[in-house]
């Protein structure tokens, strides 16, 4: 009898003709919740699932079957780790294919923050291009600027790496320092977390959501920064204090902010809908053809690996 793996959402097709050669695949198409995963999971020997996919207890307890789940992203914050390793089951992620398109997304923000794109956008949209105006719409530049980043790992790299096109120093915090080849290859510095929200002018977030990281940037963090700074959070939403956020961007407290996640995704706070001084995305960090291809190949081959019993490329958790 063949093996039964579930993919949860509408992924590339490639991920589907690889592991339908030799398994019973359900393709479903769609989001399911929590309650639904728990009626449906049962059957399964892996599931290929999202970063909306609420991959918990209740769920993972209701699958006496399942070896793998290979998750259709970098971050893993949607599976309950802990159970997942109590139960036996394999999970895996899709980082490295997705690190270049992810860290072109935080510059195309900050870019946009920096030039205030949105507001020229919306402006011509609405008002009309009414001429050049030499006090019309001053934004920022970057170079020369000091980049931040927060969480220094594949994609933060990938950020800073960017930086020296605008031959921007680079600080960095994390919860541990990098050697000094890799701080000179990125022309970066390890500094304190008060450090770095005080001397960024750019102030990326890349790094996963954990129960460290959550909250991380609140009231208190956006009164250190410049009031120049912009901030850019293309990781994960509650990060930041979406509420807080909003305080800040309305007292200009910072200049401006780039998201790309939302604390409450796919809600969003009616405040900041309405604010100029941000550039919103619907979580498009790796929403490119070619990316979205690797990650569905990468993770159907983490499922075949797993289900003949050997080990993934990129595991989470074995
Ligand atoms: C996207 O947010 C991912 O984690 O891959």
């Amino acid at each position: 009898m063949k093996k039964r793996v579930f993919i949860s959402n509408l992924i590339p097709a490639a991920a589907y003709q690889k592991l339908s050669k030799r398994f019973q695949v359900t393709w479903n198409k769609h989001q399911l919740t929590e309650k639904q995963w728990e009626s449906r999971i049962g059957p399964y020997h892996a599931v290929l699932t999202t970063l909306a996919d609420p991959i918990t207890a209740k769920v993972l307890n209701a699958a006496p079957h399942l070896k793998c789940v290979a998750n259709f992203a970098v971050g893993f914050n949607n599976i309950d780790l802990v159970t997942a390793k109590a139960n036996g089951v394999c999970v895996t992620n899709t980082p490295d294919v997705l690190t270049e398109a992810t860290a072109d997304l935080a510059w195309a923000l900050i870019l946009s923050c920096a030039r205030r794109l949105p507001e020229g956008e919306k402006f011509l949209r609405t008002t009309g291009f009414k001429g050049w105006g030499p006090l019309f719409l001053l934004g920022q530049d970057l170079a020369g600027k000091t980049l931040g980043i927060y969480g220094f790992g594949r994609i933060g790299k990938a950020v800073a790496q960017r930086g020296r096109g605008w031959n921007m120093p680079v600080l960095y915090h994390q919860r541990h320092r990098e050697s000094p080849s890799v701080e000179k290859r990125y022309n970066s510095r390890y500094v304190s977390f008060e450090t770095l929200l005080r001397q960024s002018d750019i102030l990326s977030v890349n790094s996963p959501l954990t129960t460290e990281t959550r909250h991380r940037f609140t009231s208190k963090e956006f009164k250190q920064m410049k009031p120049n700074a912009i901030f850019i959070n293309a990781s994960r939403g509650p990060i930041h204090r979406e509420a807080d956020l909003v305080k800040a961007l309305k007292a200009k407290t910072i200049t401006s902010a780039g998201l790309d996640v939302y604390e409450f995704e796919p809600k969003i706070n009616k405040c900041l809908l309405k604010l100029p001084n941000c550039t919103l995305l619907p979580h498009l960090g790796s929403a490119t053809l070619e990316t979205r291809t690797k990650m569905a190949l990468l993770a159907a081959e983490n499922i075949e690996l797993v289900l003949s019993g050997r080990h993934p490329k990129t595991s989470v958790l074995r």
